[in-house]
């Protein structure tokens, strides 16, 4: 269930904000577009205060730290535990643009794609400096700035999406979408930097191939999962068997069950998806 703030009721707690609109309430928070007394265009998200949010300060203070054209911007936060729970927000740079979910469903261009994975893996490894894996990497939490660029959004705030919570709720269904192998055996010690990699690996072969290399298998929760941990089936679809020799190299590796069989870093990744792409 989606946690739903009445737009009202979000005016009445935020008094300094003109509020523009309320964005797709997700079960984490509602996100509304605002503006500051300087016409600044901002995102307020208000976090649900059910959520376990016991790691969220710290990540959120690594993220103050990053400061890159492909990651958004913190503005503001504030995740003390007032009486009502209901104070836990964070406010960052609204991003003109859309989201990288409008722009999946059909093969991309192949120099878009490697400017476009480039700069998200540019943005990733800028991420991985501050010591900060987003777990949560999926089309709606990569916006697509006017000018092209993506821009990573919501990255710490995925603490809750441990494979525990996943099953209890079972409200999730969407998120593990973009799961790594690792990320369904529920156990923090296996998720590293890498396991963003994977997510990369499912959202290039998206946009080179126009599907989810997974797709057969969105339907369940177990066929998915037994899908990204087992299957190599999507190396054989005609879309993606039609791909340039460099461009299913970079994607078998990101798509590497094993973390160690990934890139070693964003870093990597970047400047093969950039050769394969042609721009070095
Ligand atoms: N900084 C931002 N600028 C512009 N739009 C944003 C920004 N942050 C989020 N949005 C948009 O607001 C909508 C809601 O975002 P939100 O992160 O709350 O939901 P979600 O990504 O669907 O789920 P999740 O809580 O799992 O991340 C999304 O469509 C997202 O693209
Ligand atoms: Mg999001």
């Amino acid at each position: 269930m989606p946690f739903h703030v009445p737009i009202d009721e979000a005016r009445k707690r935020f008094p300094n904000y003109t509020f523009i609109k309320a964005l797709t309430a997700s079960e984490q928070k509602a996100a509304f577009h605002v503006q500051d007394k300087n016409g600044e265009d901002l995102c307020l998200k208000i976090v649900n205060p059910n959520f376990g949010l016991d790691r969220v300060p710290r990540e959120v203070e690594a993220m103050l730290k990053v400061k890159h054209p492909n990651v958004v911007e913190f503005v503001e936060y504030s995740l003390s535990v007032k009486r009502d729970g209901s104070l836990y927000y964070i406010i960052e740079n609204f991003v003109e643009g859309t989201d990288l979910t409008a722009e999946l469903g059909k093969p991309w261009d192949h120099t878009r794609a490697a400017e476009f994975f480039a700069a998200l893996l540019d943005g990733l490894n800028e991420l991985r400096r501050a010591n900060v894996v987003h777990r949560d990497l999926k089309p709606s939490n990569v916006r697509v700035r006017a000018d092209g660029e993506p821009v990573i959004i919501d990255f710490g705030l995925a603490r809750h999406l441990d494979l525990p919570d996943i099953t209890k709720t079972g409200a999730l269904v969407g998120t593990p979408l973009y799961f790594a192998p690792e990320q369904f055996t529920g156990e923090r010690k296996y998720i590293d930097h890498r396991t963003d990699l994977f997510a990369v690996g499912i959202l290039l072969y998206s946009a080179l191939v126009g599907k989810h290399p997974f797709d057969a298998a969105t339907h369940d929760f177990n066929a998915l999962a037994d899908a990204i941990k087992n299957s190599e089936e999507y190396l054989s679809d005609p879309g993606f068997a039609a791909l340039p020799a460099p461009w299913k190299l970079v994607v078998k590796k990101l798509l590497s069950k094993q973390r160690e069989h990934r890139f070693n870093d964003a870093a990597q990744a970047a400047s093969v998806v950039r050769k394969a792409g042609g721009l070095t």
